[in-house]
């Protein structure tokens, strides 16, 4: 192994850190609200099958990849195959675009935990609070900043002691947070309802549209093609178990999900009085009604305080893992320091973050494909870029390169028990629902379908 390459400490300090990538926005806002859309019981267990079939492959490649490389994105696929260099190319673009709006996002979140605590639910859940926020010529671009700032000290401090002691603290308190939430939400009057249409299957809600949707969260949340997961297997220790870390991360993921729905789902619809419509508000969700939500709660105030600071640990662990990806890939491929390629993503992350926290206020004028800044980045990122890389990273692994170079690193020091089952998704199902997730969502996107 490269000795000057960073290293988790222990498993566990893989586990976290990665279950720290994949729990994000996307467990805790996207997740509830497509669960309500697409028939509550049912989508969750169809989401709970992907997740460990298709989930599981496309996660268990990418580790593999990069603890059998000891590489980033960007070198990994050369290594095993220099015609094949392209694709981490790619990669590398994945995270370069998502950093800078995932931390404008960041930076929406430290201002509702701010103002939940200074100034109370009443002041968030005003009408128009959001819109003049995000429209405002200075303040989404500034806390964008503080957000990109805690991101690059953390991953400035290195491997061990920025990105896994983050976790360490982290992860846990957003567990523990996340159950009081959830228990607090459930046992308000009316939200039994809310609770009941959650888990209950509704089978006439169910259709293609169903399977896209659990599919393309799937892939959202566990963090799949974006070259974070070939950077944190690049840093575990060959002695750690690959398969059970991965099942490890998925529990993770997936218990956070569905925990997020619990704290959302029965608090808007006792909220609503039993109207789902209300969930399917978009970022509003979390901007505008859970808010309202707060501020019609007794002690308001404080779950809402509590509830912004889970988010924010969840977003800041996944920023982390986005910029240590970048922070990677220049370190590997141009040979400089660590701090110095966390001032270069920084400078990055500033300019192109500038676009996506103005893209509401002055710069609204500006509309790429017709959307805002931030919509596009997030449409080329993962509507189009994703699933592109995660089809030639199946077709790369699967047909290519001898698949046996992957599951030979697999059972390097643990049992494969879904050896059978990772070969046949690898090389012939995933491809062809990437492809689906691929054709829909730029339908989607472009308004030619409505998934
Ligand atoms: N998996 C994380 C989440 O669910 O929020 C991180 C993430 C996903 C970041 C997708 C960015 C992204 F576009």
């Amino acid at each position: 192994m490269n000795k000057k390459r960073g290293s988790f400490s222990s498993r566990l300090g893989f586990v976290l850190a990665a279950a720290g990538s994949a729990v994000g926005l996307g467990n805790l806002w996207r997740f509830p609200y497509l669960a309500a859309k697409y028939g509550g019981g049912t989508f969750l267990v169809i989401y709970l099958i992907l997740a460990v079939t298709f989930g599981y492959t496309l996660m268990t490649a990418e580790i593999t990849l990069g603890r059998k490389t000891r590489l980033s994105a960007v070198g990994a696929y050369g290594k095993l195959d220099k015609r094949f260099n392209f694709i981490g190319l790619l990669t590398c673009l994945v995270p370069i675009i998502i950093v800078p709006y995932y931390g404008v996002v960041g930076g929406w979140i430290l201002k509702y935990f701010g103002v939940f605590i200074l100034e109370g639910a009443e002041t968030a859940a005003a009408d128009d609070y959001f819109t003049n926020f995000i429209t405002n010529p200075w303040q989404p671009f500034v806390l964008m900043l503080v957000f990109l700032t805690i991101t690059a000290v953390i991953v400035s401090f290195g491997v061990k002691q920025g990105v896994e002691n983050a976790s360490r603290f982290m992860m846990p308190v957003l567990v523990v947070l996340s159950v009081v939430i959830a228990v607090y939400s459930c046992t308000r009057s009316g939200a039994w309802e809310g609770v009941k249409y959650y888990i209950t299957p509704h089978l006439s809600d169910v259709s293609v549209n169903t399977l896209l949707g659990a599919l393309g969260q799937l892939f959202y949340s566990m963090s799949l093609a974006m070259g974070i997961m070939i950077t944190y297997g690049s840093y575990m220790m060959d002695d750690n178990d690959i398969e059970n870390s991965v099942k490890q991360i998925e529990i993770f993921d997936t218990g956070i999900a569905f925990l997020a729905g619990l704290m959302i789902i029965p608090a808007v619809f006792a909220f609503s009085g039993g109207d789902s419509g209300a969930l399917n508000a978009g970022a509003g969700l979390m901007f505008v009604t859970m808010p309202k939500v707060f501020a019609s709660m007794s002690f308001g105030s404080l779950i809402g305080a509590v509830f912004f600071l889970l988010v924010i640990f969840a977003a800041l662990t996944s920023n982390i893992s986005l910029f240590e990806t970048v922070v990677s890939i220049l370190c590997d491929e141009f040979h400089i320091s660590r701090k110095l390629s966390c001032v270069i993503t920084y400078i990055i992350c500033v300019v192109l973050g500038l676009l996506s926290a103005l893209g509401y206020g002055v710069l609204s004028g500006i509309a790429p494909l017709g959307m805002s800044f931030l919509d596009f980045f997030d449409f080329i990122s993962n509507s189009v870029l994703m699933p592109i890389v995660a089809v030639l990273t199946c077709i790369f692994l699967g047909w290519v390169v001898d698949t046996n170079i992957i599951t030979d690193e697999v059972k390097k020091n643990s049992t494969f028990g879904r050896e059978g089952m990772f070969r046949i998704m690898l090389k012939w199902i995933a491809p062809i629902f990437l492809v689906a997730i691929l054709v829909s969502s730029v339908l989607n996107a472009l308004g030619i379908i409505s998934i």
